[in-house]
């Protein structure tokens, strides 16, 4: 396997300041909640909280991975709920890479029956060539080319997570 970085740690690091801002200006008022997206968001919302700059409270989702599979049956099952209550807050989804849209579009059709204000998404890196179900995602960091990518939380079978910047991994030839 070789690894070809793709977007930097000062790019991404940029970006989710800009985003950050564009998040503390979109919510001036009420109760705003970060669902983390376990694993792979997990550097992603770390950074992202801290450039909001108003109240935020954070909780953490966990999700199966249909990883092998690759189904398209839209299955998606809660291994980690919320420790939470939705209701009369503007929740943020915090999620690392959209691929088919399956996880998401899912995700955000549970969370929208839990009562809340709002619900939105924000995604550090989108793959739109590989949308299988539709997601409307608020906040992008990077739209990025059908590629698999590692690093910055995102992993092949549990590694290079902890890579800081986003990198195309590629089978040697
Ligand atoms: P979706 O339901 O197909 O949109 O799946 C999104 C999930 O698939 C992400 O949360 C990642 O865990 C995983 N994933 C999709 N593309 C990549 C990639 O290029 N690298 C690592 N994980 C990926
Ligand atoms: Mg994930």
């Amino acid at each position: 396997m070789s690894l070809r970085p793709l977007i930097s740690e000062e790019q991404i690091q940029a970006r989710i300041l800009e985003i950050g801002a564009q998040i503390t200006a979109d919510y001036p008022e009420g109760t705003l909640y970060l669902i983390c997206i376990l694993k792979g968001a997990c550097f992603f919302l770390a950074d992202l909280a801290r450039a909001i700059q108003r109240d935020a409270f954070i909780d953490f989702m966990a999700i199966s991975s249909y990883g092998k599979e690759r189904t398209s049956s839209g299955e998606v099952k809660i291994i980690k709920d919320l420790d939470i209550s939705l209701a009369g807050a503007d929740v943020l989804i915090v999620e690392d890479i959209i691929d088919s849209g399956i996880t998401l579009n899912y995700l955000t059709a549970l969370l929208k029956t839990r009562n809340p204000r709002s619900v939105r998404i924000a995604a550090l890196l989108d793959k739109p060539d590989r949308r299988i179900r539709p997601v409307d995602a608020a906040y992008v960091g990077f739209h990025i080319p059908d590629e698999f990518v590692v690093g910055y939380g995102l992993d092949f079978a549990e590694k290079y997570r902890n890579l800081r910047d986003v990198c195309v991994l590629t089978p040697d030839a």
